[in-house]
């Protein structure tokens, strides 16, 4: 594995392997990686001749009070796990690197961006935009990695390729989670063991959301209640969302019908934790 710090041996890494005619797949990440990320790195590596990761934690997407300093940074296991999962390349820029003084460019994605997760955290798919716009143009990927974990991310990152031609396939891949349920996450550390063991609930009520439209139920503010309650009974968690909408335009659903995606948000203490699943109808 060649770890590259500078978009310039980046680019030279690149051309080298383009010149052979070898494929590109990129898996983004901020590190601290888990098996959510080692599943992207493994379908990236299957269907690429060069499996391309990239490691930073981007200011550009942390409020002023959200968890930028305090975010894990495990560099050295990091760096074990990437060499196991035989990555060729781990790009793992500094801050001046991948904004130098003097950035003013951002990458605004609209309506996607209102909603869910984008009120509770302004700014914050501007910031996610504009990095993976930047890490784009340097590693000019075939293939793009993305967890279906972050969904609303997904769909945004999803609208900007096509509205922007960035020349690149984006694969949504599936939410890896512990045994009981919860959907692994590098803030998931953050936890007391308390809050660790009630936050399996969010997985059993979207399961049980899931039982009830598939036996029929439709409406969806009586989902949402329901699920509402679940969490209400089991956990000391906040809801700060539960949402039924389309899972590509993200819209809110009244009547649950096609590509249906239920959304949510729920903060254990000051860790925030986020989970969806998503059907068809
Ligand atoms: P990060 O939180 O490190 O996540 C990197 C990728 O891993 C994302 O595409 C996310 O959806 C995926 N992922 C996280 N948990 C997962 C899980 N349990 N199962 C499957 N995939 C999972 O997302 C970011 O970083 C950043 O916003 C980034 C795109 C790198 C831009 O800074």
């Amino acid at each position: 594995m060649r770890i590259v710090r500078t978009v310039k041996s980046l680019r030279a890494c690149i051309k080298k392997a383009k010149s052979r005619h070898q494929t590109v797949g990129f898996v983004p990440t901020m590190g601290a990686l888990h098996d959510g990320h080692l599943s992207l790195i493994r379908r990236c590596r299957k269907e690429n001749d060069l499996a391309v990761i990239s490691l930073f934690v981007n200011p550009k997407q942390f409020g002023p009070q959200e968890d930028f300093a305090a975010y894990p940074r495990p560099e050295k296991k990091d760096k074990l796990l990437a060499k196991k999962e035989k990555i060729d390349i781990m790009f793992y820029p500094s801050g001046k690197e991948m904004y130098p003084s003097g950035f003013l460019t951002t990458i605004e994605v609209e309506r996607l961006t209102e909603h869910l997760c984008g009120a509770a955290r302004p700014g914050h798919f501007r910031g996610v935009a504009t990095v993976v716009g930047k890490l784009l143009n340097m590693v000019a990927p075939d293939r793009l990695y993305l967890g279906q974990k972050y969904a609303q991310q997904a769909a945004v990152i999803t609208q900007m390729v096509k509205d922007l031609n960035f020349p690149v396939t984006v694969k949504v891949c599936p939410t890896v989670r512990e045994p009981d349920g919860l959907a692994m996450s590098s803030r998931n550390v953050y936890l007391s063991a308390r809050q660790r063991q009630e936050a399996a609930v969010l997985f059993r009520s979207l399961q049980q959301a899931k039982k009830e439209i598939l036996s029929g139920e439709r409406r969806a503010s009586h989902v949402v209640r329901r699920m509402r309650q679940t969490i209400k009974t089991h956990s000391s968690g906040t809801i700060d969302y539960i949402a039924c909408v389309n899972a590509d335009s993200l819209i809110p659903l009244e009547q649950l019908t096609g590509d249906v995606l239920i959304a949510l948000a729920v903060k254990f203490g000051r860790t925030r934790l986020i989970d969806n699943i998503c059907f068809h109808l």
